[in-house]
């Protein structure tokens, strides 16, 4: 499994800690950046991690900026991809079983690196359910642009 990485400057060192974790347990990831705490436009770094994704260069992206609001609104205008903002593992687990997220948006200045390797390990441990969720995805998609 590969996981694509990006932050702005609110979510680098969230990010950072992601990557530690990702080295511990022998999680392949791409970082995208933001590489400091200088100022940056988070859809800069949305559209890094929406691009892999969608040329399969990973399975699954991780984004991060202050509230996770600014990447989930620039990671969802793009077809195929369902980026869900998580606050708590469970979110994160119903957002891969019923949701088929492909991207895990995490608030950088809401959250500690405990709590975000938690939901970040129930994103990457639960599968997607199929079934009647399959139905409404494709409902999404036929939004998308
Ligand atoms: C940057 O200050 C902040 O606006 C950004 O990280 C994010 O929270 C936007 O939604």
């Amino acid at each position: 499994m590969k996981i694509a990485i990006a932050s702005d400057h609110a979510g680098f060192r969230l990010k950072e800690g992601l990557k530690a974790f990702f080295e511990r347990n022998n999680i392949d990831y791409i970082d995208f950046g933001t590489d400091s705490t200088a100022s940056v436009d988070y859809p800069d770094f949305a559209k890094k991690v929406v691009d892999c994704i969608r040329n399969g260069c990973a399975d699954f992206g991780v984004l991060i900026c202050g509230t996770g609001l600014g990447m989930s609104m620039a990671a969802n205008r793009f077809k195929g991809i369902r980026a869900a903002l998580c606050f708590f593992p469970e979110m994160a687990r119903l957002a891969r079983k019923d949701n088929n997220a492909n991207i895990l948006v995490l608030p950088g200045r809401f959250m500690g690196i405990e709590l975000a390797e938690w939901v970040l390990s129930a994103f990457l441990e639960t599968k997607f359910e199929g079934g009647r969720h399959e139905r409404r995805i494709r409902k999404l998609e036929d939004y998308g642009s």
